[in-house]
């Protein structure tokens, strides 16, 4: 039977193996997924199992998304320019790191049918997954990209990942036509980003990378105020079928039943 993992500080959270035993059962394939709580001085061993077979994958999740590059013989494209690594598999003798959170992430606002092209997007945040939005959003052609953090040398860091991105102070709300929530502000029920939206406009895209809470408070307030929003639930989707992709070569089905197995 083959093992695949997602490894993260904390996991407990994690609705990966769900989804992934999901997928596995209906496509009748012989494997288990489960998810491992990690300290930094236990990647190297456990990427060492992928070498030697006894594992044949790996979702990553925050804090190591960028801290299991230095033990991968090879990366991605995009796992290269956003330095984040999500899935890890062999492939001809070598540990290789890719980055579906990217495909996830312009997956799920295609579905939405928003054109990027000549828009402004102005990105929330500075953690594991802003690196891999920043990249979608340039691949999707979004003429300019705005990023704001409450840690300013955070957003300075990921600057150093991309040459056009623009830093706003926190507290500071530029003109924008899609905003994206990457802090994690919001999975706590009562959280709310202080931040004024109150003059944005209407008609903007307000994006947040959690799914649970359904509809965070930056949601709402989108919504109160006349403007689309979406939660990250289908990037969430779209990053697992991307990697269950690479890893059974296969396409898993995407319908409401899946997007349902997340509903907690
Ligand atoms: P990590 O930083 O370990 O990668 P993350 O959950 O991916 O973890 O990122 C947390 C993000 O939410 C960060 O951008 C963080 O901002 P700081 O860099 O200033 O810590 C942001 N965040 C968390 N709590 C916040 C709050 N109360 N207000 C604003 N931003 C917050």
């Amino acid at each position: 039977m083959k093992k695949y993992l997602v490894i993260g500080n904390p996991i407990d959270h994690s609705l990966s193996p769900k989804l992934h035993n999901f997928w596995i059962k209906q496509n009748n394939i012989n494997a288990i997924y489960d998810k491992k709580k990690l300290n930094d001085d236990e990647i190297k061993n456990l990427i060492f199992e992928i070498r030697e077979n006894k594992i044949s994958g790996i979702n990553v999740t925050v804090p190591f998304k960028n801290k299991v590059i230095p033990f991968l013989d090879e990366l991605s494209l995009g796992a290269k320019k956003t330095q984040s690594v999500n899935t890890i598999f062999m492939k001809d003798n070598k540990v290789i790191g890719d980055n579906t959170d990217i495909g996830g992430f312009e997956s799920a606002i295609k579905k939405l049918d928003f054109d990027l092209s000549n828009k402004t997007a102005f990105v929330l945040g500075a953690g594991g997954v802003v690196p891999s939005i920043i990249y979608a959003l340039v691949k999707m052609g979004a003429s300019k990209i705005l990023i704001s953090n409450r840690t300013e040398s955070k957003a300075e860091n990921i600057k150093k990942l991309f040459n056009n991105l623009q830093i706003v102070s926190w507290g500071e709300i530029p003109e924008f036509d899609i905003i994206i929530n990457g802090t994690s502000v919001g999975l706590d029920d009562n959280e709310q980003i202080d931040l004024d939206f109150s003059n944005v406009g209407k008609n903007k895209l307000f994006y947040d990378v959690i799914y649970n809470p359904n509809q965070t408070n930056f949601l709402k307030t989108a919504k109160k105020l006349g403007n689309k929003f979406e939660n990250g639930k289908l990037m969430f989707i779209f990053q697992a079928l991307l990697s269950f992709k690479i890893w059974h070569n296969l396409e898993p089905t995407v319908n409401e039943e899946t997007i349902k197995l997340l509903d907690i």
